[in-house]
């Protein structure tokens, strides 16, 4: 154990209690503290100080000192390097993983709280979005990877929580503030919780809707409105729930508005949401490649999403996003772990099976761009051509 002042606590750590305030907080249970938002409210209660237990850090396998932390994050205000990592996706990997399952919690509680006609806990999600980008700005390339590594069941709540986790890595490539990056994370977050007042039968249903059911499904997007204007998050976080599926030249719903009344960040949106509805593995249907949903985004323009936007997403997402299961040339089967963008047909690829042998190997980095690598990449894979399971194997083997 040790003890330590407010200003030394960081995210990550695990608390056990507080050893000094001048307010009287109770805290309810040991735990880690995810946010720097949860940090800021602990200070804002008067704690002063905390005993913590340095064995359960969730970064405690952090590669660079917090001295370089500080540099770089100042670097990152002078010179915009959309790149730019402070530490290593393994030692990321925990916290993301922590902050992902923590925020499919808040999600779940919301649709209960707007099930049961209450308010949203505003807060949370605020701080939910923080986190998120606290972590996409020390590495986007784990919560890339978790969200791209999905269950095939519970689409609606982790749709939500992949659209706002690449809101926040397509806004920080654009170089945006971060206080609009956490509105349009935080926007993206409930985008979709309209969706609560559709029946779990159109939601779910597997063929088609008909011409009945596309019309009450639509309705979606000015539920999501309502709500999230009447929480107060504001305009951008409101325009992104009410106008994501609207498109530039008045041909989306529910309020068919066109280019001129549709913002960058709902452009943003528009394109953020298909791209991961077509990505996404579901019970009934299986995900496309992002080269192809890629393809099926460019048919889209210029009528319905913005071709400058849409590049740009394209050249920050990358044909082999960090996630996708590859084969090389030496018949290795693995996932990429870290994307490489001086050169992104050489990422680093975590390789974990042997396609002619039908055998899981030893788990090992090939870093491609390493001049003393002969294999190369040959193309993005199925799982299921492989019978992978690549859940299993990525939540078993990958994480804590
Ligand atoms: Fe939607």
């Amino acid at each position: 154990m040790k003890t330590i002042t407010i200003n030394d606590l960081k995210p990550g750590m695990f608390v056990v209690g507080v050893t000094r305030q001048d307010g009287h907080v109770r805290v309810k249970s040991q735990g880690w503290v995810r946010t720097q938002g949860a940090i800021e409210a602990l200070q804002k209660a008067g704690v002063l100080e905390v005993e913590i237990d340095p064995d359960k850090a969730l970064q405690a396998k952090q590669q660079t000192p917090p001295e370089h932390n500080e540099a770089a994050q100042q670097d990152n205000v002078t010179v915009h390097d959309p790149w730019h990592k402070t530490t290593s996706v393994d030692a990321e990997l925990d916290l993301a993983t922590a902050l992902y399952e923590e925020a499919k919690g808040i999600q779940e509680k919301a649709f209960a709280d707007v099930k049961a006609g209450k308010a949203i806990a505003v807060e949370e999600f605020k701080q939910t979005a923080s986190g998120f980008i606290d972590s996409i700005f020390r590495n986007q390339d784990a919560l890339a990877c978790i969200a791209r590594i999905r269950e095939k069941d519970s689409y609606l709540l982790e749709h939500s929580l992949n659209v706002s986790i690449l809101m926040s890595i397509f806004a920080k490539h654009l170089g945006l503030e971060r206080n609009i990056i956490e509105q349009l994370a935080t926007g993206a977050l409930l985008h979709d919780i309209g969706k609560i007042k559709i029946s779990n039968e159109i939601l779910n249903k597997p063929g088609k809707l008909s011409d009945d059911e596309y019309h009450l499904m639509m309705d979606h997007a000015k539920y999501s409105y309502e709500i999230v204007a009447q929480s107060g998050l504001g305009q951008i976080a409101t325009e992104i729930a009410g106008f994501h599926h609207e498109r530039l030249d008045g041909s989306g719903y529910p309020f068919g508005k066109k280019a001129d009344e549709l913002s960058q960040y709902v452009r943003m949106a528009a394109i953020v949401d298909v791209y991961d509805a077509l990505t996404a593995e579901r019970v009934y249907k299986v995900g496309l490649t992002p080269i192809r949903a890629f393809r099926i985004l460019k048919e889209g323009t210029p009528d319905h999403y913005d071709a400058d936007l849409l590049a740009h997403f394209i050249n920050c997402i990358g044909v082999y996003p960090v996630g996708t299961l590859v084969k090389l040339k030496s018949e290795r089967i693995g996932i990429v772990a870290s994307s490489n963008p001086k050169e992104p047909l050489k990422p680093v690829v975590k390789v974990f099976y042997h396609a002619k042998n039908m055998l899981y190997t030893e788990v090992k980095d090939i870093d491609l761009a390493d001049k003393r690598v002969t294999d190369e990449l040959e193309a993005a894979i199925k799982p299921e051509d492989f019978s992978i399971d690549l859940i299993r194997f990525f939540r078993h083997t990958m994480m804590p």
